[in-house]
């Protein structure tokens, strides 16, 4: 039985039956390699997680090394130097007064810790977020995921959550044009906190670029209105960078594009260990200290081999200046998309930062009824070109280009070139 029977025999349909059909045999760089030898250029990332490339030598032998002498003794129970200095190097990479770490194994681990230790230092129970968020698939982040799609069929969910709208100025929901509007999505987030809470508000939690949601960019401005409403209120600010970190957007964190924000938690997973599964989040003091032995723990958190490949990840990240790379080819990049967008109608918007980008689908320009097919039936012509693509956003009608962090001015013009020959065969480009 070959790999796509077992699948569809064995493994869950919600797995099954959304994956797409190629079977990975190994990868290197931004190379992946399927069973039959077929080369595809990466853009993915295996959902903008291997930011330093597949495979990379050192993040592999790091964690070769690492295996050799430890694998697991609970992080949590005793002492293991790894963990150590991995937390010391969250508290140098991550911006301002972020200091002390908690590790877990996940994105929506992560995000459930920063939640938790956001109402224990503030002694408050609620939460806002935004609609067309994404934190994660249990039922504390899911709680505050503004995605109906993503809830269905596991209701009831944690009350004490309320939603802003979102920064979505392709489809502004007030309807308004940036920057005429002058952020009023930001500044509604004053009437959410005094219309659709108790005034308990603990956390507000945001992903500066929404990713799930459809590489929704917010002005770089929105964020600092929503520091200070939330920091007026009391309230911490929880900062979402598990897709955003670690170089994705142009800068090791996208919360550095808001001048003067100071997040009180920074949530992390993905891109963390390039590969390797890893949670954490790192805040600051005193907030990190309202957790007291006993109140969290996670078996597998911090694991050594996982903390090992961590620190050569980053340490690869920034000898390699890999955050400088996904500012410049995210540009060269975006300038060639732009290019596209003007000659094919059915690419309605290209946005996104650094090498975080999304090309939004539309049947009609001026209607902007979303090409889900076609976005979908795009990724399939890159595929069949040897470009790997994802899909997403509420309306499944991005196209999302999230390539490894090393990518060459080469390939990023072969993925424009690949795309253009895709758009041009489209029936409705
Ligand atoms: C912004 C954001 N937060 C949280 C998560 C959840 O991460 P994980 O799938 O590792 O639990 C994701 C996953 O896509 C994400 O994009």
């Amino acid at each position: 039985m070959d790999t796509k029977e077992q699948y569809a025999r064995y493994v869950l349909p919600v797995v099954a039956q959304g994956v797409e059909p190629v079977v990975v045999a190994s990868a290197r760089g931004r190379t992946v390699t399927d069973v039959d030898g077929r080369d595809y250029l990466d853009c993915f990332s295996g959902i903008s997680v291997v930011n330093a490339g597949h495979n990379h030598p050192r993040v592999l032998a790091a964690a070769r090394e690492q295996m050799e002498q430890l694998v697991h003794c609970c992080s949590y129970v005793y002492h293991v130097p790894v963990v150590g200095q991995l937390a010391e190097k969250l508290a140098d990479v991550t911006p301002g007064d972020l200091k002390k770490s908690f590790f877990g194994n996940s994105g929506a681990e992560a995000i459930e810790g920063s939640m938790r230790l956001a109402k224990q230092a503030t002694g408050r129970r609620e939460v806002v977020a935004l609609s067309y968020g994404f934190h994660g698939r249990t039922i504390g982040t899911l709680s505050i995921t503004g995605n109906s799609a993503r809830k269905r069929n596991n209701g009831p969910y944690m009350s004490g959550v309320a939603f802003g709208p979102a920064p979505y100025c392709y489809r502004c929901p007030l309807g308004l044009k940036y920057p005429s509007c002058e952020v009023a999505c930001a500044h509604a987030l004053k009437d959410v906190v005094a219309q659709q809470t108790s005034g308990d508000v603990a956390a507000f939690v945001i992903e500066p670029v929404l990713g799930e949601g459809g590489i929704l960019t917010p002005p770089a401005e929105y964020l600092s209105i929503a520091a200070r409403i939330f920091h007026d209120a009391g309230a911490l600010l929880i900062v979402d960078e598990v897709q955003t970190g670690f170089g994705r957007t142009g800068k090791m964190f996208a919360c550095e594009y808001s001048e003067g924000v100071q997040p009180d938690i920074l949530s992390m997973a993905k891109g963390i260990a390039s590969g390797f599964p890893l949670g954490a989040f790192t805040a600051r003091e005193p907030v990190s200290d309202a957790m007291k032995p006993g109140d969290h723990l996670s078996t597998f958190g911090g694991n050594p081999i996982s903390c090992a490949a961590a620190l050569a990840n980053i340490a690869v990240i920034q000898e390699e200046k890999l955050v400088e790379n996904a500012a410049l080819r995210g540009e060269q990049l975006m300038a060639r998309l732009r290019l596209l967008q003007e000659k094919h109608p059915i690419i309605g918007d290209v946005r996104g930062r650094g090498l975080m980008i999304g090309l939004e689908l539309v049947r009609d320009r001026k209607g902007k009824e979303p090409a889900a097919a076609e976005t979908k039936a795009l990724r399939a012509k890159l595929r069949e070109q040897g470009v790997l693509v994802g899909v997403g956003g509420l309306l499944g009608n991005v196209l999302r280009i999230q390539p490894p962090l090393s990518i060459t001015p080469a390939e990023c013009d072969r993925v424009a070139d690949v795309l253009e020959l895709a758009l041009s065969k489209m029936p409705t480009a």
